[in-house]
């Protein structure tokens, strides 16, 4: 059995996400997808909502058999994998400029649970410069993002701006 994790801030989440998920999945038997519960910033979505759009979206992703679940989580990635017995956790690249953060949490996770492996995954090029923060930016300020996020978390982020 293997299982992994996908763990992010996921506020909102974006094709880019679903990219990932996509390539990722077929390579184990199960993955959670954990959406971390971060105290300290002001997301755009509760963590309730941000795992909720998740599962409405996964069953429109080809996952190639692999059974997907959505968990939120606090604290470490390194201790929440260890818990649900995951052996790899998958992170996603999309440019050189992500690397260096992701080396040094890769390292930092190793430190922390050793048996467990970071599996990095090249994001589609079309990705590649798609973020959750550059998506909520150009919403809010009027710009079209249509194609780059999910349409229900479009209609989502409509809502929390039109109140
Ligand atoms: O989607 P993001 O914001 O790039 O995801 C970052 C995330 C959630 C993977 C990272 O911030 C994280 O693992 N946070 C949990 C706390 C933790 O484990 N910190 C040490 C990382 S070495």
């Amino acid at each position: 059995m293997r299982r992994s994790i996908f763990p992010g801030s996921f506020d909102p989440l974006t094709n880019g996400h679903l990219d990932i998920i996509r390539r990722s999945a077929p390579l184990f038997d199960e993955m959670i997808v954990a959406v971390l519960n971060n105290a300290d910033k002001r997301p755009m979505f509760s963590v309730e909502e941000r795992c909720e759009i998740i599962r409405e979206v996964l069953p429109s992703v080809e996952t190639d058999g692999c059974r997907m679940s959505v968990e939120s989580f606090s604290g470490l990635t390194a201790h929440f994998a260890k818990e649900k017995k995951a052996t790899a956790i998958v992170r996603g690249i999309r440019a050189v400029a992500d690397y260096e953060y992701e080396l040094r949490m890769a390292l930092m996770n190793r430190r922390l649970e050793p048996s467990i492996e970071t599996v990095f995954l090249m994001a589609g090029e079309e990705f590649s410069y798609v973020s959750s923060t550059l998506m909520k930016q150009v919403f809010e300020l009027g710009g079209k993002i249509d194609g780059l996020i999910p349409e229900i978390v479009e209609t989502k982020m409509r809502g929390k701006i039109e109140g």
